[in-house]
């Protein structure tokens, strides 16, 4: 892109066009909608709701809430919810196998909020972890995520979501080769119209601490007991690397993504800019867990103006290219923002 040649000073001010807010408003070059957000939801077991405490603002919804929750989301231009499990402790094990049970929460959760509000798209989350005893998003064995082994669950997980109305599903585990198995599996299930949207760069980031504390899932330990896998660095990538976030989106898009995820949102807008450069897709930012709770916690001890410090983060995802961001500010930002 080329810049126009400027007037030298006096003759070019660039203040002129930020004197009020008529005339800010009309050289605006990006703004954020209802319609670019996809609101971030736990659902859980039991009724009614409970407070996430380390994301004031946020709580874990019944199936019952959440159908009242896609209600809500219709009625203020919020066009699909992704929703997340928490799972009681008892029922977790080792290789997840409630992962894909057809009576679970999510399934559940699916068919209550696409009967309550078909018009809202519902995106679910293939994998494992909020159902493992040992936190992790793959079958281990040995101290080692087996990657094919857990291809196979993520795909049984996958067709259960789609059979119970899910419109997109979200592979966020990282594993090699998901995207073309699942793909393959829909097809040939009759799924064709269920839409991929990868976490195709997804960092191994401690911004998503929260998160834990929101679904639940078991802390990571390598041992005594644990898997010897004390974190999740063998399938998230590196947060150095933009190179190696090419290569998985390229892979990704190859298999049959219809759309990519970076993750998360604020430290990684560099990344979201060059993928959108480089493949032209559909590009989506998670703002995650540890981004909200920052925000928040800094609003709650007055150091920084909550409402500018949300619109501006949400303006910043869209400024680097984003087709849309999912967060858990979304019903919050939508109100504000009127449909
Ligand atoms: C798990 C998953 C995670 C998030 C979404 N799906 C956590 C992780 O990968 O460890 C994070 C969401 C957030 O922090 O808001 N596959």
């Amino acid at each position: 892109m080329t810049t126009p040649p400027l007037a030298p000073y006096p003759h070019t001010r660039l203040r002129r066009v930020r004197q009020s807010d008529w005339v800010r408003r009309l050289v605006r070059e990006t703004e954020v909608r209802p319609s670019d957000l996809i609101w971030s939801m736990v659902v859980h077991e039991g009724e009614g709701t409970i407070p996430v405490a380390s994301m004031p603002g946020v709580e874990r919804f019944s199936v019952k809430e959440a159908a009242k929750a896609a209600v809500r989301a219709r009625d203020l231009g919020i066009p699909a919810i992704a929703i997340f499990p928490h799972i009681d402790g008892s029922r977790k094990d080792a290789t997840g196998s409630i992962a894909a049970d057809p009576d679970g929460v999510i399934p559940r959760a699916v068919k209550a909020m696409k009967d309550a509000a078909p018009e809202v798209g519902i995106m679910c989350d293939v994998a494992l972890d909020p159902f493992t005893d040992h936190g992790h998003d793959g079958v281990v064995e040995g101290g080692k995520i087996l990657n094919d082994a857990t291809i196979e669950r993520l795909i049984e997980q996958g067709l259960m979501q789609a059979e119970a109305g899910a419109d997109i599903l979200a592979p966020s585990d990282m594993m090699d080769g998901r995207i073309g198995k699942l793909r393959a599996a829909l097809e040939a299930a009759s799924y064709q119209d269920v839409m991929i949207m990868s976490y195709a760069a997804k960092y191994a980031s401690a911004f998503y601490g929260p998160y834990r504390d929101a679904i639940g899932s078991a802390k990571l330990s390598a041992g005594p007991n644990g898997t010897g896998l004390g974190d999740k660095k063998t399938y998230q990538m590196d947060p150095a690397n933009t190179e190696e976030a090419i290569r998985e989106v390229a892979l990704d898009i190859a298999e049959g993504a219809d759309m990519v995820m970076v993750k998360p949102g604020m430290p990684y807008l560099d990344i979201l800019r060059r993928l959108v450069e480089e493949f032209r897709m559909p590009t989506y930012a998670f703002q995650v867990s540890g981004e909200y709770a920052m925000i928040m916690a800094a609003a709650q001890n007055g150091w920084i103006d909550k409402d500018r410090a949300i619109l501006e983060s949400l303006t910043a995802f869209k400024r680097a290219g984003a087709a849309g961001i999912i967060t858990y500010f979304a019903p919050w930002a939508a109100e504000k923002l009127g449909g």
